[in-house]
């Protein structure tokens, strides 16, 4: 069973993969951002969301990618209840081209019915999400209902290299932001597709509660310190890069 759960988050031609990577100019850059305590918990302390968002921006990334999981738990602590849809919920909203897209991985449908939280968002161009040939029929209904564009990229869960060159080919993206946890995050960093890491250390130490960042991570090649920032009030943005 361990390894089964394993063999889902390391792919076993991890080298191999590796390489194909490097070759695959036409994948957009991934950026991996986010908020860790000084001992590296992504969780059971309180982001500065202003400062996170601040520094999310500077990457004028025209995507973030973000698993479901992420949404789910930011659902719950920000709507105090998920408000009942409306009218303009079905449409694609008209924003600005140079808002980013919120790409959501969410092969299980467990964000049906809480879509629209995230599509109302004033700084999200549009919603895409990215299912597989395993997603319930009746949540691409939903999808299909809502008018959101979705992508079947894979058999069971998204491929992420197919993902990311869907979002190049078909949305030009460039730069994706993956603004995510623990789980996608380092799935990203283990298949070699996150070229840099941007962190917003938070002055706060978790201990026994952490929910540590980098706990699944078991390849990230040689990192390059680029940037050491000191914000205000005791906050610290550094940011690595990574060399294949
Ligand atoms: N501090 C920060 O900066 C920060 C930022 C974001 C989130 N968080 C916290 O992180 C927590 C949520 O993160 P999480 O670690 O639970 O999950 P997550 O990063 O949201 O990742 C879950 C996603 O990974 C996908 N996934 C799982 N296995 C996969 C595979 N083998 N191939 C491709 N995709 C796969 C899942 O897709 P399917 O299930 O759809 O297949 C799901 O969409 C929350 O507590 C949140 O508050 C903190």
């Amino acid at each position: 069973m361990k390894e089964a759960l394993l063999s889902l988050v390391y792919p076993r031609n991890k080298s191999l993969n590796m390489s194909l990577r490097v070759k695959n100019e036409m994948l957009p850059k991934v950026v991996l951002h986010n908020s860790v305590s000084l001992d590296g918990s992504l969780t059971n302390f309180e982001p500065n969301m202003g400062l996170h968002y601040q520094i999310a921006g500077k990457y004028a990334a025209d995507a973030h990618l973000i698993g479901s999981n992420t949404v789910k738990v930011g659902v719950e602590l920000y709507e105090e209840e998920v408000p009942a849809e409306e009218k303009e919920d079905f449409a694609k909203p008209m924003r600005s081209e140079s808002l980013p897209y919120w790409v959501i991985l969410d092969t299980k449908g467990i964000l049906k019915g809480i879509l629209h939280t995230c599509r109302r968002f004033e700084y999200c161009r549009d919603v895409v999400v990215l299912v597989s040939e395993g997603t319930p029929a009746e949540y691409v209904t939903y999808l299909e209902e809502r008018n959101y564009d979705y992508h079947i990229v894979g058999k069971k869960h998204v491929d992420l290299e197919r993902a990311l060159e869907l979002l190049s080919k078909k949305y030009g993206v460039k730069t994706v932001l993956a603004d995510t946890g623990r789980i996608l995050g380092n799935l990203l960093l283990n298949q070699g597709f996150v070229s840099e890491i941007s962190l917003l250390i938070h002055p706060v130490i978790v201990g026994t509660a952490s929910y540590n960042m980098f706990s699944d991570a078991n390849k990230t090649g040689k990192l390059k310190l680029c940037k050491q920032e000191a914000l205000e009030e005791n906050y610290v943005w550094l940011v690595y890069t990574l060399e294949a």
